[in-house]
Protein backbone atom coordinates (compact mmCIF):
# COMPACT_ATOMS: atom_id res chain seq x y z
CA UNK A 1 0.00 0.00 0.00
CA UNK A 2 0.79 3.46 -1.02
CA UNK A 3 2.47 5.74 2.51
CA UNK A 4 0.08 8.86 2.01
CA UNK A 5 2.25 12.05 2.59
CA UNK A 6 1.17 15.22 3.73
CA UNK A 7 4.46 17.52 3.06
CA UNK A 8 3.82 21.19 4.93
CA UNK A 9 6.50 23.57 3.10
CA UNK A 10 6.49 21.87 -0.31
CA UNK A 11 7.79 25.19 -2.16
CA UNK A 12 11.15 25.43 -0.20
CA UNK A 13 14.41 23.62 -0.92
CA UNK A 14 13.69 20.29 1.15
CA UNK A 15 9.90 19.94 0.49
CA UNK A 16 10.91 20.74 -3.80
CA UNK A 17 13.58 17.81 -2.83
CA UNK A 18 11.08 15.80 -1.25
CA UNK A 19 8.52 15.72 -4.32
CA UNK A 20 11.57 15.07 -6.52
CA UNK A 21 12.29 11.89 -4.71
CA UNK A 22 8.36 10.98 -4.37
CA UNK A 23 8.28 11.54 -8.23
CA UNK A 24 10.38 8.63 -8.49
CA UNK A 25 8.81 6.28 -6.71
CA UNK A 26 5.25 6.43 -7.56
CA UNK A 27 4.59 3.27 -6.71
CA UNK A 28 5.67 4.14 -3.18
CA UNK A 29 3.89 7.42 -2.12
CA UNK A 30 1.05 9.31 -2.96
CA UNK A 31 0.93 12.58 -1.96
CA UNK A 32 -2.24 14.01 -0.18
CA UNK A 33 -1.54 17.77 0.82
CA UNK A 34 1.25 20.59 -0.11
CA UNK A 35 1.45 23.60 1.90
CA UNK A 36 2.90 26.93 1.11
CA UNK A 37 3.39 30.80 2.46
CA UNK A 38 2.98 32.68 -0.84
CA UNK A 39 4.87 30.85 -3.68
CA UNK A 40 1.46 30.09 -5.33
CA UNK A 41 3.25 29.89 -9.35
CA UNK A 42 5.36 26.78 -7.52
CA UNK A 43 2.86 25.29 -5.71
CA UNK A 44 -0.05 25.45 -9.17
CA UNK A 45 2.58 23.06 -10.67
CA UNK A 46 3.40 21.12 -8.20
CA UNK A 47 -0.43 20.37 -7.51
CA UNK A 48 -1.07 18.91 -11.26
CA UNK A 49 2.21 17.25 -11.37
CA UNK A 50 1.09 15.33 -7.93
CA UNK A 51 -2.58 15.99 -7.80
CA UNK A 52 -3.14 16.44 -3.65
CA UNK A 53 -6.47 16.49 -2.32
CA UNK A 54 -5.89 19.47 -0.09
CA UNK A 55 -3.15 22.59 -0.66
CA UNK A 56 -2.51 24.86 2.62
CA UNK A 57 -1.58 28.77 1.66
CA UNK A 58 -0.83 30.72 4.89
CA UNK A 59 -0.73 33.77 3.48
CA UNK A 60 -4.24 34.83 2.90
CA UNK A 61 -3.49 37.29 -0.53
CA UNK A 62 -1.30 34.64 -1.87
CA UNK A 63 -4.84 32.18 -1.49
CA UNK A 64 -7.40 34.37 -3.30
CA UNK A 65 -4.32 34.02 -5.84
CA UNK A 66 -4.47 30.86 -6.55
CA UNK A 67 -8.18 30.86 -7.18
CA UNK A 68 -6.77 32.10 -11.06
CA UNK A 69 -5.08 28.82 -11.66
CA UNK A 70 -8.46 27.03 -11.58
CA UNK A 71 -7.08 24.02 -9.96
CA UNK A 72 -10.45 23.03 -8.47
CA UNK A 73 -10.31 19.33 -8.02
CA UNK A 74 -7.99 20.19 -4.99
CA UNK A 75 -9.69 21.55 -1.94
CA UNK A 76 -7.46 25.21 -0.41
CA UNK A 77 -7.08 25.36 2.85
CA UNK A 78 -6.18 29.08 3.65
CA UNK A 79 -4.27 30.64 7.11
CA UNK A 80 -1.85 30.16 9.58
CA UNK A 81 -3.80 27.58 10.46
CA UNK A 82 -3.86 25.13 7.29
CA UNK A 83 -0.51 23.36 8.68
CA UNK A 84 -2.14 22.13 11.62
CA UNK A 85 -5.17 20.82 9.54
CA UNK A 86 -2.75 19.27 7.13
CA UNK A 87 -1.05 17.90 9.36
CA UNK A 88 -4.06 16.13 11.12
CA UNK A 89 -6.27 14.76 8.28
CA UNK A 90 -6.95 11.24 9.07
CA UNK A 91 -6.30 10.20 5.52
CA UNK A 92 -2.14 11.47 6.34
CA UNK A 93 0.30 8.48 7.10
CA UNK A 94 3.49 10.57 7.25
CA UNK A 95 3.89 14.30 7.67
CA UNK A 96 6.75 15.77 6.20
CA UNK A 97 7.50 18.85 8.23
CA UNK A 98 9.61 20.94 6.03
CA UNK A 99 8.52 25.11 6.88
CA UNK A 100 11.34 26.92 7.88
CA UNK A 101 11.35 28.52 11.35
CA UNK A 102 9.19 28.44 14.25
CA UNK A 103 5.76 27.95 12.11
CA UNK A 104 6.83 24.23 12.02
CA UNK A 105 6.36 23.58 16.02
CA UNK A 106 2.64 23.74 16.49
CA UNK A 107 1.96 21.71 13.34
CA UNK A 108 4.55 19.19 14.44
CA UNK A 109 3.08 18.68 17.77
CA UNK A 110 -0.19 18.54 15.92
CA UNK A 111 0.57 15.65 13.95
CA UNK A 112 1.99 13.88 16.39
CA UNK A 113 -0.73 14.07 18.43
CA UNK A 114 -2.69 12.89 16.14
CA UNK A 115 -0.88 9.88 15.83
CA UNK A 116 1.37 10.08 12.44
CA UNK A 117 4.80 9.72 12.05
CA UNK A 118 6.75 12.77 11.31
CA UNK A 119 9.76 13.34 8.95
CA UNK A 120 11.48 16.19 10.53
CA UNK A 121 13.71 18.69 8.79
CA UNK A 122 12.49 21.70 10.73
CA UNK A 123 15.00 22.03 13.51
CA UNK A 124 13.35 25.13 15.09
CA UNK A 125 10.67 22.98 16.24
CA UNK A 126 13.02 21.05 18.58
CA UNK A 127 15.14 23.72 19.69
CA UNK A 128 12.31 26.17 20.82
CA UNK A 129 9.85 23.11 22.34
CA UNK A 130 12.21 19.98 21.78
CA UNK A 131 10.33 18.97 25.25
CA UNK A 132 6.68 19.28 24.10
CA UNK A 133 7.24 17.70 20.54
CA UNK A 134 9.24 14.66 22.17
CA UNK A 135 6.12 14.37 24.84
CA UNK A 136 3.93 13.94 21.79
CA UNK A 137 5.58 11.83 20.45
CA UNK A 138 5.96 9.73 23.37
CA UNK A 139 2.53 9.76 24.41
CA UNK A 140 0.98 8.64 20.88
CA UNK A 141 3.71 6.37 20.08
CA UNK A 142 4.42 8.03 16.87
CA UNK A 143 7.87 8.38 15.47
CA UNK A 144 10.07 11.06 14.39
CA UNK A 145 12.16 10.37 11.80
CA UNK A 146 14.99 12.81 11.32
CA UNK A 147 15.61 14.31 7.91
CA UNK A 148 18.48 16.67 8.59
CA UNK A 149 21.28 14.71 7.27
CA UNK A 150 23.46 14.19 10.67
CA UNK A 151 20.39 13.05 12.68
CA UNK A 152 19.63 10.53 9.84
CA UNK A 153 23.02 10.07 9.87
CA UNK A 154 23.09 9.36 13.87
CA UNK A 155 19.48 7.99 13.56
CA UNK A 156 21.25 5.13 11.58
CA UNK A 157 24.12 4.30 13.29
CA UNK A 158 22.09 3.80 16.09
CA UNK A 159 19.98 1.71 14.26
CA UNK A 160 19.48 -1.42 16.87
CA UNK A 161 21.41 0.31 19.53
CA UNK A 162 19.92 3.70 20.96
CA UNK A 163 20.26 3.48 24.77
CA UNK A 164 22.02 6.47 25.41
CA UNK A 165 23.60 4.82 28.10
CA UNK A 166 25.48 2.96 25.83
CA UNK A 167 26.76 6.16 24.05
CA UNK A 168 29.47 7.84 24.90
CA UNK A 169 29.18 11.05 22.41
CA UNK A 170 27.88 11.83 19.02
CA UNK A 171 30.03 13.78 16.49
CA UNK A 172 27.83 16.27 14.52
CA UNK A 173 29.65 16.97 11.25
CA UNK A 174 29.84 20.45 10.31
CA UNK A 175 31.60 21.89 6.69
CA UNK A 176 32.49 24.88 8.68
CA UNK A 177 30.51 27.00 5.51
CA UNK A 178 32.21 29.20 3.29
CA UNK A 179 34.06 31.13 5.80
CA UNK A 180 35.92 28.67 7.41
CA UNK A 181 39.54 29.83 7.07
CA UNK A 182 38.52 33.45 7.26
CA UNK A 183 39.60 35.74 10.59
CA UNK A 184 37.44 37.49 12.78
CA UNK A 185 38.53 40.62 10.59
CA UNK A 186 37.53 38.94 7.49
CA UNK A 187 34.37 38.15 9.18
CA UNK A 188 33.43 41.44 9.68
CA UNK A 189 33.63 42.47 5.91
CA UNK A 190 31.43 39.48 4.17
CA UNK A 191 28.62 40.00 2.13
CA UNK A 192 25.02 38.74 2.16
CA UNK A 193 26.46 36.83 -1.26
CA UNK A 194 29.47 35.36 0.03
CA UNK A 195 27.01 34.41 2.85
CA UNK A 196 24.66 32.94 0.61
CA UNK A 197 27.30 30.63 -1.18
CA UNK A 198 27.70 27.50 0.14
CA UNK A 199 30.43 25.59 -0.67
CA UNK A 200 28.45 21.68 -0.48
CA UNK A 201 25.01 22.39 -0.11
CA UNK A 202 22.49 24.03 -1.98
CA UNK A 203 19.27 25.37 0.76
CA UNK A 204 16.80 27.69 1.55
CA UNK A 205 18.53 31.29 2.81
CA UNK A 206 17.86 31.05 5.91
CA UNK A 207 19.60 27.52 7.15
CA UNK A 208 22.09 28.78 4.71
CA UNK A 209 23.06 31.81 6.98
CA UNK A 210 22.84 29.49 9.59
CA UNK A 211 25.41 27.33 8.29
CA UNK A 212 27.70 30.37 7.51
CA UNK A 213 27.32 31.48 11.38
CA UNK A 214 28.00 27.86 12.67
CA UNK A 215 24.27 28.86 14.31
CA UNK A 216 23.22 25.86 12.02
CA UNK A 217 25.47 23.40 14.51
CA UNK A 218 24.03 24.93 17.06
CA UNK A 219 20.53 24.58 16.61
CA UNK A 220 21.25 21.02 15.63
CA UNK A 221 22.98 20.14 19.03
CA UNK A 222 19.63 20.99 20.50
CA UNK A 223 18.04 18.76 17.98
CA UNK A 224 20.45 15.82 18.87
CA UNK A 225 19.84 16.24 22.54
CA UNK A 226 15.85 16.08 21.91
CA UNK A 227 15.76 13.69 19.37
CA UNK A 228 18.34 11.45 20.97
CA UNK A 229 17.70 11.74 24.75
CA UNK A 230 21.54 13.16 24.64
CA UNK A 231 23.57 15.53 27.41
CA UNK A 232 24.94 18.40 26.52
CA UNK A 233 28.44 16.71 27.08
CA UNK A 234 27.49 13.85 24.80
CA UNK A 235 27.10 16.16 22.06
CA UNK A 236 30.05 17.06 19.80
CA UNK A 237 30.55 18.89 16.59
CA UNK A 238 33.82 18.50 14.16
CA UNK A 239 34.43 20.68 11.41
CA UNK A 240 34.51 18.24 8.02
CA UNK A 241 35.08 20.26 5.06
CA UNK A 242 34.42 17.55 2.13
CA UNK A 243 30.67 16.69 4.00
CA UNK A 244 31.11 13.07 3.40
CA UNK A 245 30.42 11.67 7.06
CA UNK A 246 27.06 12.82 7.82
CA UNK A 247 28.11 12.55 11.47
CA UNK A 248 29.53 9.83 13.79
CA UNK A 249 28.04 7.57 17.10
CA UNK A 250 31.03 6.93 19.46
CA UNK A 251 29.65 3.75 21.74
CA UNK A 252 31.21 3.27 25.09
CA UNK A 253 34.01 0.53 24.06
CA UNK A 254 35.11 2.98 22.14
CA UNK A 255 33.62 1.91 18.41
CA UNK A 256 32.44 4.76 16.64
CA UNK A 257 30.21 4.16 13.96
CA UNK A 258 29.86 6.87 10.78
CA UNK A 259 27.33 7.24 8.42
CA UNK A 260 28.74 8.52 5.46
CA UNK A 261 27.15 9.25 1.41
CA UNK A 262 26.90 11.63 -1.26
CA UNK A 263 26.45 15.39 -0.58
CA UNK A 264 22.45 15.14 -1.54
CA UNK A 265 19.76 15.98 0.45
CA UNK A 266 17.47 13.45 -1.30
CA UNK A 267 19.30 10.73 0.42
CA UNK A 268 18.08 11.36 3.72
CA UNK A 269 15.08 12.69 2.95
CA UNK A 270 14.11 9.03 0.58
CA UNK A 271 14.93 7.57 3.98
CA UNK A 272 12.69 9.42 5.97
CA UNK A 273 9.89 8.70 3.37
CA UNK A 274 10.64 5.18 3.15
CA UNK A 275 11.51 4.30 6.91
CA UNK A 276 11.51 1.39 8.15
CA UNK A 277 12.23 0.18 4.53
CA UNK A 278 15.21 0.88 2.31
CA UNK A 279 14.58 2.21 -1.16
CA UNK A 280 16.94 1.49 -4.23
CA UNK A 281 18.19 4.94 -5.17
CA UNK A 282 19.92 6.14 -8.11
CA UNK A 283 22.06 8.99 -6.39
CA UNK A 284 24.47 6.41 -6.09
CA UNK A 285 27.08 5.38 -3.39
CA UNK A 286 30.38 6.75 -2.92
CA UNK A 287 33.66 6.61 -5.42
CA UNK A 288 36.22 5.87 -2.12
CA UNK A 289 39.20 5.60 -3.90
CA UNK A 290 38.95 8.65 -6.22
CA UNK A 291 37.78 10.77 -2.63
CA UNK A 292 39.89 14.15 -1.96
CA UNK A 293 41.05 12.70 1.68
CA UNK A 294 38.64 13.12 4.87
CA UNK A 295 40.00 15.89 7.36
CA UNK A 296 38.39 16.40 10.72
CA UNK A 297 38.86 19.44 12.88
CA UNK A 298 37.72 21.61 16.18
CA UNK A 299 35.31 24.26 15.44
CA UNK A 300 36.40 27.49 16.69
CA UNK A 301 33.82 28.95 19.11
CA UNK A 302 35.69 32.37 18.78
CA UNK A 303 35.44 33.07 15.25
CA UNK A 304 31.72 31.66 15.43
CA UNK A 305 29.97 32.91 18.81
CA UNK A 306 27.03 31.49 17.37
CA UNK A 307 27.84 27.98 18.36
CA UNK A 308 28.77 28.75 21.56
CA UNK A 309 25.39 30.26 22.11
CA UNK A 310 23.79 27.60 21.32
CA UNK A 311 25.59 25.68 24.02
CA UNK A 312 24.72 28.10 26.55
CA UNK A 313 21.02 27.98 25.57
CA UNK A 314 20.87 24.79 26.01
CA UNK A 315 22.73 24.10 29.51
CA UNK A 316 19.76 27.44 30.54
CA UNK A 317 16.98 25.58 28.99
CA UNK A 318 13.35 26.31 29.28
CA UNK A 319 12.64 29.41 27.33
CA UNK A 320 16.51 30.32 26.57
CA UNK A 321 16.27 28.03 23.11
CA UNK A 322 13.06 29.77 21.86
CA UNK A 323 15.11 32.98 22.46
CA UNK A 324 18.36 31.89 20.73
CA UNK A 325 16.07 31.12 17.94
CA UNK A 326 13.93 34.08 17.78
CA UNK A 327 16.31 35.85 18.12
CA UNK A 328 18.46 33.97 15.37
CA UNK A 329 15.58 34.23 12.72
CA UNK A 330 15.30 38.04 13.13
CA UNK A 331 18.62 38.76 12.82
CA UNK A 332 18.91 36.61 10.07
CA UNK A 333 16.52 38.62 8.41
CA UNK A 334 18.06 41.63 8.98
CA UNK A 335 21.60 40.82 7.43
CA UNK A 336 19.41 39.46 4.30
CA UNK A 337 18.08 43.28 3.81
CA UNK A 338 21.45 44.50 4.44
CA UNK A 339 20.13 45.86 7.71
CA UNK A 340 23.04 44.45 10.15
CA UNK A 341 26.40 43.24 9.46
CA UNK A 342 27.27 39.45 9.54
CA UNK A 343 28.80 40.30 12.75
CA UNK A 344 26.28 41.35 14.83
CA UNK A 345 23.76 38.64 14.06
CA UNK A 346 25.75 36.76 17.23
CA UNK A 347 25.64 40.10 19.10
CA UNK A 348 21.89 40.86 18.43
CA UNK A 349 21.53 37.20 19.74
CA UNK A 350 23.47 37.60 22.70
CA UNK A 351 21.93 40.50 23.71
CA UNK A 352 17.95 39.01 23.29
CA UNK A 353 19.16 35.93 25.81
CA UNK A 354 20.95 38.52 28.16
CA UNK A 355 17.38 40.46 28.40
CA UNK A 356 15.49 37.53 28.80
CA UNK A 357 15.12 35.35 32.23
CA UNK A 358 14.40 31.78 31.37
CA UNK A 359 11.16 30.22 32.15
CA UNK A 360 11.49 26.08 32.97
CA UNK A 361 9.68 23.36 31.73
CA UNK A 362 6.98 26.22 29.82
CA UNK A 363 3.84 25.00 27.78
CA UNK A 364 3.36 25.81 24.08
CA UNK A 365 1.43 28.98 24.89
CA UNK A 366 4.73 30.27 26.66
CA UNK A 367 7.12 29.64 24.17
CA UNK A 368 5.01 31.30 21.70
CA UNK A 369 4.76 33.84 23.74
CA UNK A 370 8.22 34.40 24.25
CA UNK A 371 9.20 34.00 21.00
CA UNK A 372 6.99 37.07 19.57
CA UNK A 373 8.01 39.08 22.41
CA UNK A 374 11.85 38.74 21.47
CA UNK A 375 11.16 39.47 18.08
CA UNK A 376 9.36 42.84 18.72
CA UNK A 377 11.86 43.28 20.73
CA UNK A 378 14.58 43.23 17.53
CA UNK A 379 12.24 44.36 15.14
N1 LIG B 1 17.51 22.96 2.69
C1 LIG B 1 18.23 22.01 3.25
O1 LIG B 1 19.08 21.38 2.60
C2 LIG B 1 18.02 21.65 4.70
C3 LIG B 1 18.84 20.66 5.27
C4 LIG B 1 18.59 20.28 6.59
C5 LIG B 1 17.56 20.87 7.31
N2 LIG B 1 16.81 21.85 6.75
C6 LIG B 1 15.74 22.45 7.53
O2 LIG B 1 14.50 22.27 6.82
C7 LIG B 1 13.64 23.39 7.02
C8 LIG B 1 13.27 23.95 5.66
O3 LIG B 1 14.47 24.46 5.05
P1 LIG B 1 14.49 24.90 3.53
O4 LIG B 1 15.92 25.18 3.22
O5 LIG B 1 13.73 23.92 2.70
O6 LIG B 1 13.70 26.30 3.62
P2 LIG B 1 13.11 27.16 2.43
O7 LIG B 1 13.70 26.77 1.14
O8 LIG B 1 13.19 28.57 2.87
O9 LIG B 1 11.56 26.72 2.39
C9 LIG B 1 10.71 26.94 3.45
C10 LIG B 1 9.30 26.47 3.15
O10 LIG B 1 8.45 26.90 4.23
C11 LIG B 1 7.46 27.84 3.75
N3 LIG B 1 7.31 28.88 4.75
C12 LIG B 1 8.11 29.94 4.97
N4 LIG B 1 7.66 30.68 6.00
C13 LIG B 1 6.52 30.07 6.42
C14 LIG B 1 5.57 30.37 7.42
N5 LIG B 1 5.69 31.43 8.23
N6 LIG B 1 4.53 29.52 7.59
C15 LIG B 1 4.41 28.43 6.79
N7 LIG B 1 5.26 28.10 5.81
C16 LIG B 1 6.30 28.92 5.63
C17 LIG B 1 8.02 28.35 2.44
O11 LIG B 1 7.02 28.87 1.60
P3 LIG B 1 7.40 29.95 0.43
O12 LIG B 1 7.96 29.13 -0.67
O13 LIG B 1 6.13 30.63 0.10
O14 LIG B 1 8.41 30.87 1.05
C18 LIG B 1 8.67 27.08 1.90
O15 LIG B 1 7.69 26.22 1.38
C19 LIG B 1 14.43 24.36 7.92
O16 LIG B 1 14.06 24.18 9.24
C20 LIG B 1 15.88 23.95 7.71
O17 LIG B 1 16.70 24.25 8.82
C21 LIG B 1 17.02 22.24 5.45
Amino acid sequence: MKKRIAILGSTGSIGQQALNVIYQYAENFEVVALTTNRNVELLAQQVKAFHPSYVGIVDTESAREFGNYGLSDTEVISGKDCLVKLATLPEVDLVLVAVVGIAGLEPTIAALEAGKNVALANKESLVAGGHLVMEAARKSGSRIIPVDSEHSAIFQCMAGCDDPRRINRVYLTASGGPFRNYTKEDLRHVTVNEALNHPNWKMGKKVTIDSATLMNKGLEVIEAHWLFGLSIEQIKVVIHPQSIVHSMVEYIDGSIIAQMGKTDMRLPILYALSWPERLESTIGGLDLAAMEPLTFEMPDFDRFPCLALAYKALEIGGTMPAVLNAADEVAVEKFLKGEISFMEIPVMIEQAMKSHKAIQNPDLNTILRVDHSIRRQLM
